[in-house]
């Protein structure tokens, strides 16, 4: 399929589900061949089954873990001459109100959510320099713009990545490389389910202006495109794809 993704590469943390999942597997669709970290191996076992052969490069590593990202990165580069699109999205999501959350569990939510996003950054640049150019994409969330109950510590996360987003945007412009951020809606995932329960669920998609919600098949789309030629003068922006939450409100 000829597409302006073709035989890009593409590095996405967090590829063995979710979200993660289905932007590698649009990138891949799309012509591009995608290195997929994650901590989870028989997730990403399957998940790399179930793609093309020779498209997809499978990574066990704990994105908090610095030298392990970088060395993912370093090798992903090798075996495919460079690198195009960094998307970093793995998160660890946990919901409790702020005073009864413990340190142990604040510190995993920061080590993946925040420096995982850092250390990927810091291991993908290089190589887009070297490149010449090339995308990064960070996951956000709507969750920045309104306050969600118990989720004081993820939208904290989220709102430095968008910070994060915006500097850095404005750091490696000058390398032809754009920084943007997506900040999905309520997206029915693994890791949202664990947080969200079925009532929740329900009361969400009642919640946006479109009538139902956004699809992580939606949210890769959103990602193929700020990763394109269509999206070449977009940087420093978090791009919500939200099927109307935001507009009408929590
Ligand atoms: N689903 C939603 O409703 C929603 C809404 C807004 C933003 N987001 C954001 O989108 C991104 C993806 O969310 P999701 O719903 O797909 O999550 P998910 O939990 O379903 O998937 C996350 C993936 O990351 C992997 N992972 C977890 N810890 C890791 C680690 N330490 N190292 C490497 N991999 C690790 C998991 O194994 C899993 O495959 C996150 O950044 C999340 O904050 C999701």
């Amino acid at each position: 399929m000829s597409s302006s993704q073709q035989d890009k590469s593409v590095f996405v943390t967090g590829a063995g589900g979710g979200l993660g999942f289905a932007i590698a597997r649009a990138f891949v669709e799309a012509g591009a061949r995608v290195g997929m970290l994650d901590l989870n191996k028989g997730l990403l076992d399957d998940a790399v089954a179930s793609l093309p052969s020779g498209r997809a490069f499978p990574y066990v590593c704990d994105v908090s873990r610095r030298a392990d990202v970088h060395a993912a990165v370093d090798d992903f580069t090798q075996r495919t001459g460079g690198l195009d699109v960094a998307v970093n999205n793995a998160v660890y999501f946990n919901y409790a109100p702020l005073v009864e959350m413990d340190e142990a569990v604040i510190d995993k939510m920061l080590d993946v959510g925040l420096k995982g996003v850092i250390w990927s950054l810091q291991a993908a640049t290089p190589h887009l320099i070297a490149r010449g150019g090339g995308t990064v994409i960070n996951l956000s969330s709507i969750a920045v713009s309104f306050s969600i109950k118990n989720a004081a510590v993820y939208t904290s996360i989220k709102g430095a990545v968008d910070a994060l987003t915006r500097q850095q945007a404005a750091e490696l412009g000058v390398h032809n490389i754009r920084v943007n951020a997506l900040a999905p809606g309520s997206v029915v995932t693994p890791g949202a389910s664990s947080v969200i329960d079925e009532d929740g669920w329900r009361r969400r998609a009642e919640r946006t202006a479109l009538g139902s919600l956004a699809t992580p098949e939606e949210v890769a789309q959103a990602a193929l495109f700020l990763a394109s030629d269509a999206g070449r003068a977009i940087s420093g922006v978090t791009l919500k794809i939200d099927a109307g939450m935001t507009v009408l409100g929590p």
